[in-house]
């Protein structure tokens, strides 16, 4: 989704923009803009297309001269992309420029009377008129204009303004959108992510909803909506530049893909004391488990599948009923939920606007909300009552890997403590399983390095007009990732099943122009999942699967192999993902694909 960047301080701004904005190039954006405070008028350029397209059109930014700037990713929601619908825009005095992520809802109101009152509108977007009121509003204060603009607009925003009266300004508002401002020497920034910031700065103030700012390059004052002052922290970010840069792989997911035994020792060992597993960053009291009579787990994309596969274990080890529900069906739904439910939010981000408002809507009706989240101050980490980080790093390819990964091992380390601070397992079980989950970074590493031949299969399997994943129980759970990871970066048709649902209608489909994944890595229901091989190797499909060396039967049946170690089935998402998102990997390689940036898909998606 939309991305945004400013910069005031001695050196030139529209190259530090155009860098910000590459950071940001991971978000999804279809054009891109930047406008420049020069003397006393703002210059503006804006592209359709990708920041290398509006590099070459400013001289890599030579051509637009001044020290304070705005700089913009679009993905469009209003009008069509095109270099006029791009940020920023510009008032049609040429006084103010405004970037915006999020959207405005009202803004066909504000556009109608906008309009009555002589304003020219030269885009499609709901973002324009945001530009207008600041002209309507300005009368010599710009600090005052962007609280009176703000006060019109509903919606979700964080904006950035310029204004050729203060030409060493920046002006920023937030209202359910990510906004920072990095704190450097001399000079000041902000951007909706951090990861635009890291090259400059470590020091960061993570404004929140309601908020303002007047950012100079030596000062940074920032006020609520009656323009009062407020203290704010400046926080330390940890996240590296080396961490957000591809360190010699050819793409962001492949980087990250291989990074996950590192991640998900960094979500997992920082919690496990001696045999003792501490949550205490979430801060729970006993009371609180022992309210808890049953678990909704919402999400949106990957982390709603990483809610399937972490479910099994949380539902067995604790005997609770633990529902999973897409975030935007949930909140629209009359959820039965109240005070004895607990909560469970993921989200890679932060900032899924689906999830935000599922979440929201749990707590308006009683329930407390664990949140289990990677990016720091992000806005669901902020509203939930307890938050779990990942500590995954910055994820930067648009599919994410490393994300659910961490997501689902988090699960793990819950449902373990749970149950245990709740004595529903006994000591052998739970030591068993706590060495299991302290042995996942290594299992995962130990799978990355046994399946060589996955760039082999994908160049044999990437021409198939349909891949059909199948499994059961657990195995179906991560099925589901399976098939959203192939479809979402090779484009080919990917779909998940339930191993024994097959027969009651989508085997219609099966044929010699069919592969079918099968993952056969829950034990006790390998047998039932070989039958269904069989089924589908009789109606001529391929077969490619899934399973562990020990499980020597499967080897007649299945026309290629994928392995992985043995590792008890509610543990076994983390593991089993990790052949499947090299498959999807070397597809979409193989079909020339655009990898960490696949069509029509966003990073973080913050609108409904
Ligand atoms: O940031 P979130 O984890 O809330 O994002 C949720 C989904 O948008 C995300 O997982 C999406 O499905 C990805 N494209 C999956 O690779």
């Amino acid at each position: 989704m939309c991305g945004i960047v400013g910069f005031t301080g001695s050196q030139e701004a529209a190259p530090i923009l155009l860098d910000g904005l590459k950071k940001l190039e991971y978000r999804g954006y279809d054009s891109a803009g930047i406008a420049v405070v020069d003397g006393a008028q703002i210059n503006l350029s804006k592209v359709t297309g990708r920041i290398a397209g509006l590099c070459e059109k400013t001289q890599d930014g030579r051509a637009v001269p001044g020290v304070t700037g705005i700089g913009h990713t679009r993905w469009a929601t209003h009008g069509a992309p095109s270099d006029t619908n791009a940020h920023p825009h510009l008032s049609n005095d040429g006084r103010f420029a405004v970037v915006h992520n999020g959207i405005i809802e009202n803004y066909m109101s504000l556009r109608e009377e906008l309009t009555a009152r002589g304003y020219r509108f030269e885009s499609q977007t709901d973002t324009e008129v945001i530009v207008h009121l600041l002209e309507m509003y300005y009368a010599g204060d710009v600090r005052k204009a962007v609280i009176r603009t703000s006060a019109r607009l509903r919606g979700s925003y964080a904006l950035g303004v310029v204004c050729a009266d203060a030409p060493d300004r920046l002006y920023v508002a937030r209202e359910a959108s990510p906004l920072i401002v990095g704190v450097g020497v001399g000079e000041n920034f902000f951007a909706s992510d951090v990861t635009a910031l890291v090259a400059h700065t470590r020091s960061a103030i993570y404004l929140d909803d309601g908020e303002f700012a007047e950012i100079s390059p030596e000062e940074i004052c920032v006020f609520d909506v009656a323009g009062r002052p407020v203290q704010k922290k400046i926080s330390r970010i940890t996240w590296d530049i080396q961490a957000a840069e591809k360190s010699g792989y050819e793409h962001f997911m492949l980087k990250e893909i291989m990074e996950q035994p590192r991640a998900v020792k960094a979500t997992i060992e920082p919690r496990i004391h001696g045999r003792e597993i501490r949550l205490d960053d979430a801060d729970w009291t006993a009371e609180d488990l022992k309210k808890i009579r049953s678990v909704v787990i919402t999400a949106c994309g990957s982390a709603y599948y990483a809610g399937c596969a972490g479910r099994y274990a949380i539902e067995q080890l604790l005997r609770i009923p633990v529902h999973v529900e897409l975030a935007s069906e949930l909140r629209y739904a009359d959820p039965i939920i109240d005070d004895a439910t607990l909560v469970i939010v993921l989200s890679q981000s932060g900032e899924t606007a689906d999830t935000i408002a599922a979440l929201r809507e749990c707590q308006r009706r009683g329930a407390k909300a664990l949140a289990i989240v990677n990016v720091v101050g992000s806005t669901i980490a902020k509203i939930a009552d307890w938050v779990l980080y990942t500590w995954a790093g910055p994820e930067i390819a648009v599919a994410t890997t490393k994300g659910y990964t961490t997501q689902v091992c988090l699960l793990y380390l819950f449902a373990l403590y749970a149950a245990k601070r709740l004595g529903r397992i006994d000591d052998k079980q739970y030591n068993s399983l706590l060495d299991t989950v302290l042995s996942l970074p290594k299992l995962i590493q130990k799978t990355l390095d046994m399946n060589p031949g996955i760039p082999k299969l994908a160049a044999q399997y990437h021409s198939h007009e349909a891949v059909f994943f199948i499994g059961r129980n657990t195995d179906c759970a991560v099925c589901l990732e399976g098939a959203l990871k192939l479809k979402e970066i090779s484009y080919l048709h990917a779909e998940a099943y339930a191993a024994g649902e097959l027969k009651h209608g989508t085997i219609a489909l099966i044929d010699e122009h069919r592969l079918v994944v099968a993952l056969c890595c829950n034990e006790k229901l390998m047998e039932k999942t070989m039958s269904n091989i069989l089924e589908v190797k009789a109606r001529g499909a391929e077969v490619l699967a899934v399973t562990f060396r020990e499980n020597s039967k499967i080897v007649s049946l299945a026309d290629e192999m994928v392995y992985v170690p043995k590792v008890p089935a509610i543990l076994s998402a983390a593991v089993e993902i990790i052949p499947l998102q090299l498959f999807a990997y070397y597809v979409a390689k193989e079909n020339g694909c655009d990898i960490d940036k696949p069509k029509n898909l966003a990073k973080s998606v913050t609108v409904e």
